[in-house]
């Protein structure tokens, strides 16, 4: 496996690749990597021929305050992993190639980085605009895979893509979560035993709401109601929000008629969580 630093070694890799009339899958990530990272790359190997893999916990898509600073890294151990997933490349370039002096320009996508996330980390969605933007200038794959645990991120990379005419095709991969439940983070990391104990409400709720969604229930406030109790029964945790949204335009929707997505965001003493579902209104809840 490559392990490349720079833009210029970055983009002699991917031209050799397309040169052999080969394509490339991209999973880029901030590291501290776990299984639903690695879940992403065996899907990216599947559309591809050769997996690229990025590392780098981007700057600019923490919000003053933030964990930035604290953001858990173990290079050595996400190197093992990216290789046994059978990547071909790691990209791993450093914030002054990312960012040199003088740095100035920004991807701001506008309406569907407004509800949700964007509504308690307002500069957050343009971070990660800008720092996919250049990773995929940098790496010029033909498909990208992200998470749906970061549902709002996955609506917003498919807009931008949509909009600035990227030949990428943008795969979303399902939620990968821990035998309790708990979708699998790197901040699950700073969770106290007591509090990885109370993590287990969020998707504990959205379970109860799928159930709720499946009986016949199609009315937003009483899903969020539903969700509210269960969360807030819990002391450790704090709800940031619990919204019911459109699974395009993540606008709020009262009524239940298209596929929609509750996400909810829940504060705990040093990491906030986020997890969703999408509720189906005739069929099987995912
Ligand atoms: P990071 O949080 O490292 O996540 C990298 C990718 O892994 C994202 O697409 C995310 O949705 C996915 N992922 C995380 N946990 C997952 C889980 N439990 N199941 C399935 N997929 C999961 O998201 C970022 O980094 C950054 O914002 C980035 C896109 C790299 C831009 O800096």
């Amino acid at each position: 496996m490559d392990i490349l630093h720079s833009v210029a070694e970055m983009h002699r890799f991917a031209d050799r690749v397309h040169h052999s009339g080969r394509t490339i899958g991209f999973v880029p990530t901030m590291g501290f990597l776990h299984e639903g990272h690695v879940s992403l790359m065996h899907i990216a190997r599947q559309h591809a021929d050769v997996l690229v893999v990025s590392i780098f916990v981007n700057p600019t898509q923490f919000g003053p305050g933030e964990d930035f600073e604290s953001y858990p890294r173990d290079f050595e151990r996400d190197r093992r992993m990216v290789a046994a997933a059978g990547a071909d490349c790691l990209y791993y370039p450093d914030a002054n190639e990312m960012y040199p002096d003088g740095y100035q320009t920004m991807v701001c996508v506008r309406d569907v980085t407004r509800n949700l996330c964007g509504l308690s980390r307002p500069t957050h969605f343009e971070g990660v605009a800008t720092v996919v933007t250049k990773l995929f200038n940098a790496v010029k794959p033909q498909c990208a895979v992200f998470g749906q645990k970061d549902f709002q991120q996955l609506v917003v990379i498919k807009r931008m893509v949509k909009d600035l005419n990227m030949d990428i095709d943008i795969i979303g991969a399902p939620i990968v979560r821990e035998p309790d439940g708990i979708a699998m983070s790197s901040r699950n990391k700073y969770l106290g035993p007591a509090e990885r104990q109370a993590a287990r409400c969020l998707s504990r709720a959205l379970d109860a709401v799928r159930a709720r969604v499946q009986a016949g229930e199609h009315a937003a406030q009483a899903l969020i109601s539903l969700a509210t109790d269960i969360i807030s029964a819990e002391p450790l945790g704090r709800i940031d929000y619990i919204r019911v949204c459109d699974v395009e335009t993540l606008r709020d929707v009262e009524l239940l008629e298209n596929d929609a997505v509750m996400a909810v965001a829940v504060f705990f003493e040093k990491a906030r969580l986020i997890d969703n579902a999408v509720l189906h209104v005739n069929g099987q809840q995912s």
